[in-house]
């Protein structure tokens, strides 16, 4: 088969925010003990953070770092996380039936966010806390001044005030699992009042209200009616979080899971901007797609569930799931999801970063590894900048059974009129053809090309994993040309690809 499409600098969707490469960390299973902090390890700093995660964070290319949670934030005392740590209590966490030690908290974090030159997101629990704690968070965190709050963060080592600019208020607080779920009205009061004191305090905060936990939710739409009607004038952004995973062998339909997230974010621009209208108000409320990966949730239900009021492990293996080379297309066209609403989606959080559905895997005492899904996500960080463009992308459709015919080719492209640099972002969903793709770039005016990127594999489920962790990666696309202002290559089947011009 064939596709067409156009790249040119006029067709600009908005401009391409950086914190759309921004990532999650979650106290859960082995993202933070035996993930980003092991003391014990042979390359861990003098703080206790492996340095060879913190080489591998880096090249990813993640800007703002969600955190603690999450479900698990939903329980969370902040004051437990500061102060001495061999003072800091051990904690059940009720969400992954696991033990907190509290080794590692905001001072922690923080420092370690420098280290890998990354933003503080930071999640405020409104499932069994209220204002009071998160203005007392918030205090602790950005007041410099004298009072007591402050005065605490500077003896327990920070002078300086945290400046956290973008607060969540609570998590999924939609899901029946999470802990004090409350109705749309119920939270949407809750979080109206939250937001006001937090911005009383520090007006320069950007904050994010929970959106649904998924497109599937039943109270998915009204939910963000009812709490947007609540916070409107007092939030800046309203949540999306969003899984895939193959279901029953049906590849063909899980390749297509960037036309639900499409759906999702389009119907959530919808219903803001329905509040807007009825408020009559100026302003704009973005998306924040604070969770997204592939996760094989229905797989591993059993597997990832603890229980027993014995029993309460400190950072087990949860949640860690090894991913293939199709998963990998899919998690590209995903970010291709992101960038073609670049105009609304200004904020975007992979969830998570290591080893918990993660594109960073640990062995303890032994190596970090680079999963299939690390690449699209490292390759678009660095490549997407400027502006995302409209492809107007012509090519044909095959049917899915989760969501009828759709294209077999998906792309967005990027321009950047400061460096003069250009991306083509493109995925073929083909389980069985290769793309001829032909790309007009004559707007661009003259341009070569800096590098095409292919993530393709005969085996559509190679994995990297602990014994062979370099199996799958990147491959230089050698069928690219251009000439007369026709970019030409072929896609795979199965595959995601990156073209960067100049
Ligand atoms: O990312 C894993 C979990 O998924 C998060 O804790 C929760 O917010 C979501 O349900």
């Amino acid at each position: 088969s064939t596709a067409r499409l156009t790249v040119d600098p006029h067709f600009t969707v908005g401009t391409v925010n950086r914190r759309l490469f921004g990532s999650f960390v979650e106290h859960l299973g082995r993202c933070v003990y035996d993930g980003i902090f092991e003391p014990g390890h042979p390359t861990a700093d003098a703080e206790g953070f492996r340095e060879d995660v913190i080489e591998l964070v880096k090249e990813l290319g993640v800007s703002a770092i969600r955190y603690p949670g999450g479900n698990f934030v939903s329980g969370f005392r902040w004051e437990d996380s500061v102060g001495p740590a061999e003072d800091r209590p051990r904690r059940l966490d009720l969400a992954w039936h696991s033990t907190e030690t509290n080794q590692v908290g905001l001072h922690e974090f923080s420092s370690w966010l420098d280290k890998v030159d990354s933003e503080l997101m930071m999640a405020v629990n409104l499932g069994t806390r209220g204002t009071l704690e998160a203005l007392d968070l918030l205090e602790y965190s950005n007041i410099a001044g004298d009072t007591a709050l402050a005065q605490r963060r500077i003896a327990n080592g920070k002078t300086d005030a945290f400046g956290i600019t973008m607060w969540c208020l609570g998590n999924e607080m939609d899901g029946p699992w999470q802990l004090g779920h409350r109705s749309a009205d119920d939270y949407g009061k809750i979080a109206a009042q939250t937001a006001s004191a937090m911005r009383q305090l520090d007006p320069s905060i950007e904050l994010v209200v929970c959106g649904s936990s998924s497109a599937q939710m039943p109270t998915f739409g009204e939910w963000e009616r009812v709490v947007l009607t609540h916070t409107y004038d007092a939030v800046d952004y309203i949540s999306c979080h969003a899984y895939y995973e193959e279901v029953d062998g049906d590849l063909g339909s899980f390749l297509a899971s960037a036309v639900n997230m499409d759906h999702f974010i389009e119907s959530v621009v919808a219903t803001a901007d329905h509040v807007k209208a009825v408020k009559g108000s100026d302003k704009s409320i973005n998306i924040s797609f604070d969770e997204w990966n592939v996760w094989y949730l229905k797989r591993f239900e059993n597997v990832d569930k603890i229980t027993g009021l014995d029993n309460w492990p400190v950072a087990p293996r949860l949640l860690e799931d090894i991913y293939s080379v199709a998963d990998a297309v899919v998690f590209g066209s995903l970010m291709i999801s992101l960038l073609k609403h670049a105009d609304r989606v200004t904020s975007a959080s992979l969830a998570q970063l290591v080893n918990v559905i993660a594109p960073i895997m640990t062995e303890p005492g032994g190596i970090a590894w680079k999963q299939t899904t690390f690449f699209p996500f490292a390759l678009t960080s660095r490549l997407a900048t400027g502006s995302a463009l409209n492809v107007k992308l012509e090519v044909g459709n095959y049917d899915t059974k989760a969501y009828g015919s759709v294209p077999l080719v998906d792309a967005v492209a990027t321009h950047d009129a400061e460096t003069g640099r250009s991306a083509v972002f493109l995925v073929n969903r083909s389980t069985t053809d290769e793309v001829q793709v032909t790309v007009d770039v004559s707007a661009l005016g003259e341009v070569r090309v800096l590098e095409a990127q292919t993530l393709s594999d005969a085996d559509v489920y190679a994995k990297n994993t602990l014994e062979d962790p370099e199996r799958v990666g990147l491959s230089d696309n050698d069928t690219v040309s251009i000439a007369d202002g026709a970019l030409t290559l072929v896609l795979p089947p199965v595959s995601w690809t990156a073209v960067a011009l100049a």
